[in-house]
């Protein structure tokens, strides 16, 4: 059999740091075949997992239980995050023997009722990561702060998209971005803020690189390409954590991707049914949305008007997620996410995103009905192709393996000693596989 490339652009297959796939506990909402299948129409080669499943990713048991199902159904490549805070203290050697991608630690109240750790057990947790090397990626949302907002807006009886806005203002990015990056300076740990959605998140983030911190950071489409305007078309199909904000941030956002600040695109792909996004209370809506499938049209386009070149795309896709979580080849080792993982596009093509054709469960999201340029047209994931002229490749659930930080990275420093700081010793993990 042969095959033809021709007028085809062959890219990286993106890796996607940031999904929820809701297996197991969620499955009517998505699935790691229905969330896989999605990654694979979108160009996406390599996903990294969040916790907030059923049961939450907080113990051996529990990520050995996501491990078999995601062998099971994936037909892509994946890292699984392990939760952190109090209710996982206690197990982190067997999480970090278990393999996982990294830490995810919730400073905010999201999908699934994980509750923030306090700030004494914030550094207690990045004391004991740090010496793994292993990168902790942040929710960097204050809860305390959400809360009074958000109580004063339900006692003044608000209940539109635009509350959702107001209870969750840049204010609660900003702190929770700033403290976590005094923890690491501390601990040593190294850190990956997720989301960010605003321009004044970008202040916090480069005081702490310019002292030093490992920190890394990503935005998400929905940041960079809606705003505001979009609350009165969208209504509560929109509501998502962090919320999508004015749109005078996406131009200090974009200058940040651009001047390295914030290192990649990541999508928080979070479906739920379309029931759940629309229900008439906004307070009762769930939050996220589907996006793995979008992101790599929606950013292409940006390519295809000229605003950047496909070479900053791909840094932004694949070759940072890559580096910044230990799956870049380095020192003569080849990681399994670098392993012949492309994305076979056509640049040129223009098309139009619906809901109604996603591969995702969650048929509904802000980008039914735009315009795009830029068309994945095959994937192939380790040399095979998993999706194929837009139809998946039978037999791909169950193809895509677990990827693992490469051990080449050392620990980081930290930029302050404190001897009381105790020095707990968790095991590095070995390599994997
Ligand atoms: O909008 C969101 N959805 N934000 C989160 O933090 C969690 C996510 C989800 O899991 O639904
Ligand atoms: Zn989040
Ligand atoms: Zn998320």
């Amino acid at each position: 059999e042969t095959f033809d490339a021709a007028g085809l652009h062959i890219l990286p297959g993106a890796i996607d740091v940031h999904v929820h796939f809701r297996d197991p506990g969620y499955t009517h909402k998505e699935d790691f075949e229905s969330g896989t299948a999605a990654a694979a129409f979108g160009g996406v080669t390599t996903v990294f997992d969040m916790p907030n499943t059923l049961p939450t990713v907080a113990t051996g048991a529990a990520l050995a239980q996501k491990h078999a199902v995601a062998a099971a159904k994936a037909c892509v490549d994946y890292g699984l995050y392990a939760v952190l805070g109090e209710e996982s203290l206690d197990h982190l050697p067997d999480l970090i023997a278990g393999g996982i991608i990294g830490f995810k630690l919730y400073m905010g109240n999201t999908f699934g009722r994980i509750p923030s750790p306090s700030t004494g057990a914030m550094l207690e947790a990045f004391e004991r990561v740090a010496p793994t090397g292993l990168r902790i990626a942040l929710h960097a949302e204050t809860n305390s702060i959400m809360e009074r907002r958000q109580a004063r807006l339900a006692a003044s009886g608000r209940s539109d998209p635009l509350a959702h806005l107001a209870s969750r203002p840049a204010v609660v990015a900003v702190e929770a971005v700033a403290r976590a990056a005094i923890l690491a300076e501390w601990t040593g740990a190294r850190i990956h803020v997720l989301h960010i959605s605003s321009a004044a998140e970008l202040a916090p983030l480069r005081d702490a690189r310019a002292r030093g911190v490992d920190v890394t950071g990503e935005t998400c489409p929905h940041y960079l390409l809606l705003g505001t305007a979009d609350y009165a078309r969208c209504g509560g199909v929109i509501r998502v954590n962090p919320p999508v904000r004015e749109a005078d941030n996406h131009g200090p956002l974009w200058a940040a991707l651009r001047d390295g600040t914030i290192d990649m695109i990541a999508t928080d792909h979070a479906p739920h049914t379309p029931e759940e996004k629309t229900r008439a209370d906004i307070w009762a809506v769930d939050c996220g949305f589907p996006g793995v499938e979008s992101q790599m049209p929606l950013m292409l386009s940006g390519v295809a008007q000229g605003h950047y070149s496909v070479c900053d795309y791909v840094r932004w896709s694949a070759e940072n997620p890559a580096k910044v979580f230990g799956l870049h080849p380095r020192k003569g080792a080849v990681a399994v996410g670098a392993d012949a993982d492309f994305a076979f596009v056509d640049l040129a093509r223009r098309w139009t995103l619906r809901d109604a054709d996603l591969q995702s469960r969650s048929k509904i999201s802000p980008w039914d009905g735009r315009a795009v340029t830029g068309l994945p047209v095959h994937t192939m994931v380790r040399g095979r192709f998993v999706m194929r002229d837009r139809a998946l490749v039978p037999g791909s659930a169950g193809f895509g393996r677990s990827v693992h930080p490469l051990q080449s990275m050392p620990p980081a420093q930290p930029r302050h000693q404190d001897q009381s700081l105790a020095a707990v010793t968790a095991q590095r993990p070995e390599a994997a596989e």
